[in-house]
């Protein structure tokens, strides 16, 4: 299992990716069943034990997303808010994150009990959520729409979407304070650099090797 596939607006999802994954069903904060990968599942239940023992309430409002299911999202925004809006915030059908099953969209408790219903109410308890942002790499997730990098994501912020990576890598992610985009081009970028090194050690040696048998 690749927890660190890259699906985004440039990189959409493969047709065969669902074979390799386990979907374990719970249900939302409205009581409708929703599916996460095995491992993202288990990672998001210890987020939130940790989150509760802080008083910090969280479920989950959208978890996988099939190819229908995100056609429907998108429609259903068009005809709300518009198709400027929707291509801005909803992304490409088979270019949602939410088709791995790694991502899930949290919600926030209200002080009264209550769920906020979307993401305008639930806009509003941002300063909250913000706050539940430091806790989110220990349990291997990251924050993938961050503030300021709607340029390199292609979306503006979502303090609500989260996306497992598994614990290594969240780390770094959060310590850095980069996208999963800036992330993987840069680990490319350092297996490319070793490879070139390695590639110069062997020519060195070859060299050597060939001033070594001219010698005798
Ligand atoms: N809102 C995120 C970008 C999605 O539709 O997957
Ligand atoms: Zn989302």
């Amino acid at each position: 299992m690749n927890y660190k596939i890259l699906v985004n607006k440039n990189n959409k999802i493969n047709d065969d990716y669902l074979s390799e994954v386990k979907l374990i069903t719970t249900k939302n904060v409205d009581g409708i069943d929703v599916q996460l990968e095995e491992e993202t599942y288990e990672a998001f239940l210890k987020l939130q034990k940790f989150l509760e023992e802080k008083g910090i309430i969280v479920g989950i409002s959208s978890a996988f997303r099939t190819i229908e299911r995100q056609k429907e999202i998108y429609q259903r925004f068009i005809e709300v808010y518009g198709k400027e809006y929707a291509d801005a915030v909803v992304a490409p059908v088979g270019c949602s994150e939410h088709h791995t099953g790694l991502a899930v969209d949290i919600n926030m408790q209200k002080e009264d009990g209550t769920w906020p219903v979307g993401n305008n109410e639930l806009m509003a308890q941002e300063p909250e959520l913000v706050k539940t942002h430091q806790f989110l790499a220990q349990f291997g997730f990251i924050l993938r729409y961050p503030k300021d990098k709607e340029n390199i994501t292609g979306y503006p912020y979502e303090p609500w979407h989260l996306r497992f990576v598994g614990k290594e890598t969240a780390k770094k992610i959060y310590a850095e304070n980069c996208t999963l985009e800036e992330y993987l081009k840069r680990e490319e970028e350092e297996k490319w650099n070793l490879k070139q090194l390695s590639e110069k050690d062997i020519q060195q040696e070859v060299t050597v090797i060939k001033k070594l048998k001219k010698k005798n």
